[in-house]
C-alpha cells in the first residue's frame, strides 16, 4: 500500500491543479479574519480592508477579509465529492477599534458561506485550548460590569455536500472497515467538545514567512481524518500552514493535496514531513497501548469482551472493530520539493485481511449513490 501527497504553492481560491469532484474530505484552518497576525495577509488579498481600519469600518473590514475566505470556499465546493466532508478550524475574534472592543464571530460567518453553498451543516466540535492567563483579566479585571469573558475555545465546523456516502465495491467496502477506530475512541472523538489536544510549537525558524505557525495539534486533523474519510481516499487542505493535515493524513493511510499561498512555508513544511516515520510510529504505539490498557480494565469489569481483532489479537468491544489495521510507515520518499510518496509496511502484521463480519445496523451504507467523479491525478 502507498499514499502519494502533494504540495502546491499557490492561492487555494484557485485550485486549478484539482479537477471538479475529486477529493473526499477536507480538513483546514483559514487565517481568522480580524485577528491581528492575518492583517498584511488580508490587506495585501483586497486593498479596500486597510482604509475600511482607518475609518474604523471594522463591519466592512470583517466582510472583506471573508470575502477572500469565500473565494477559497467556492473552490472546495467544485472539487469535492457528493457526500464529501469538510472540516474547518475556526476561532472568533475580539478587537478593539476606534475604542470600541468587540466580538467578531468568525464560526458564524464561515456556517453562512457554507449554507449558501448548499452543504448540509453537521453537528460542531468546540475545541478548547489551552490559554495564557493573563487574557482573564481583559477589560475591567475584578469589577463589574466592564470586564470580558475570554476565548479559550475554537471550532471545528463539519459540513457535509448532500446525503452521506456509499460504499459500493467490495475493495471499498473492506477499505472502511480497515480504517475503523476503537470503540473507545469513537466515544472521545464523537464528543461535541474536545479537551487536551496536545498543542504544538507556534514558533517558525528565522526568514521563515511569520514569527508564529498558527499550526493546529496534529491531533486535531489526525481525528478528523479518521473519522471523516477511509483509507486510500484523497484529502485536501487549502489552506496548508505547516503541513500539518499532510502529515496526518499520511499517518492515516490517506493521499493528500495542500495549497499554500506562501512560498517561505515551503521549507517548513518539508520539515514536517520528514518527521513522519518517527510520528506515524508514535502515534500507532499510543493508539495500540491506549486499546490494550482500556481491554484489560473492561475486560476485569465486565469479565468478558466478546469480540477481537483479528491483527492485533486484543479484545474490541464491536465486531465493528475486527478488521481494523492501523499502517506502519516503511518509507517516505521525496520527490522533488513538493511531492512525496508513502509506502507502507503490512509486514508487522503480516497477515491477509481475512473475509470482513457481516455489516450491522447502522454500517451499512445508505443514501444516494455517490457519483464516480474524475481520477485525481496526483503524478
Ligand atoms: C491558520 S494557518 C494554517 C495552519 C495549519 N493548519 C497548520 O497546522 O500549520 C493558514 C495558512 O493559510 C495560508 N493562506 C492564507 N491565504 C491563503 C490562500 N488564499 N491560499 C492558500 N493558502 C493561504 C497562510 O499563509 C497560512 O499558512
Amino acid at each position: 500500500m502507498e499514499t502519494l501527497h502533494q504540495l502546491i504553492i499557490a492561492d487555494g481560491a484557485q485550485m486549478s491543479a484539482i479537477e471538479d469532484r475529486c477529493i473526499d474530505l477536507v480538513v483546514t484552518s483559514p487565517p481568522y479574519p480580524m485577528i491581528e497576525m492575518w492583517d498584511d495577509l488580508f490587506c495585501r488579498a483586497d486593498a479596500q480592508i486597510g482604509p475600511a481600519f482607518e475609518r474604523s469600518d471594522t463591519d466592512q473590514a470583517f466582510e472583506r477579509m471573508h470575502g477572500q475566505l469565500d473565494k477559497v470556499w467556492l473552490e472546495v465546493r467544485r472539487v469535492v465529492k457528493p457526500g464529501a466532508i469538510v472540516c474547518i478550524n475556526i476561532g472568533d475574534a475580539t478587537r478593539t477599534v476606534g475604542g470600541r472592543f468587540r466580538l467578531f464571530a468568525n464560526h458564524a460567518r464561515v456556517i453562512s458561506a457554507f449554507m449558501a453553498l448548499g452543504f448540509d451543516q453537521l453537528p460542531t466540535i468546540i475545541w478548547r485550548k489551552t490559554t495564557n492567563a493573563p487574557n482573564k483579566f481583559m477589560g475591567s479585571g475584578m469589577l463589574p460590569p466592564c470586564a470580558y469573558v475570554t476565548l479559550e475555545h475554537e471550532y471545528v465546523l463539519i459540513f457535509r455536500l448532500g446525503a452521506n456516502r456509499s460504499f459500493e465495491t467490495e475493495e471499498q467496502k473492506q477499505s472502511r472497515r480497515e480504517s475503523a477506530y476503537f470503540w473507545e475512541e469513537r466515544n472521545i472523538w464523537f464528543s461535541d467538545v474536545w479537551l487536551n489536544l496536545i498543542g504544538t510549537s507556534q514558533r517558525l525558524h528565522d526568514g521563515a514567512a511569520r514569527d508564529r505557525s498558527a499550526a493546529y495539534p496534529f491531533e486535531l486533523p489526525y481525528r478528523l481524518i479518521n473519522m471523516f474519510s477511509i483509507k486510500g481516499d484523497t484529502v485536501l487542505d487549502p489552506f496548508l500552514g505547516t503541513g500539518t493535515t499532510m502529515l496526518a493524513a499520511m499517518c492515516a493511510g490517506r493521499h493528500c493535496l495542500g495549497y499554500e499561498i506562501e512560498p517561505e512555508m515551503q521549507s517548513v513544511i518539508l520539515e514536517k514531513v520528514a518527521g513522519l516515520p518517527e510520528i506515524a510510529e508514535e502515534t500507532i504505539e499510543r493508539r495500540l497501548k491506549a486499546h490494550a490498557d482500556f481491554a484489560k480494565e473492561r475486560g476485569r469489569q465486565e469479565n468478558e469482551i466478546k469480540n477481537h481483532n483479528l491483527f492485533y489479537e486484543v479484545p474490541v468491544i464491536t465486531r465493528q472493530e475486527a478488521v481494523l489495521r492501523l499502517e506502519r510507515v516503511r518509507q517516505l520518499q521525496f520527490i522533488g520539493n513538493d511531492r512525496f510518496r508513502v509506502i507502507y509496511e503490512r509486514g508487522a502484521d503480516a497477515v491477509e485481511t481475512p473475509a470482513a463480519p457481516p455489516a450491522q445496523g447502522h454500517d451499512r451504507p445508505r443514501g444516494c449513490p455517490v457519483s464516480k467523479g474524475r481520477q485525481l491525478k496526483l503524478f
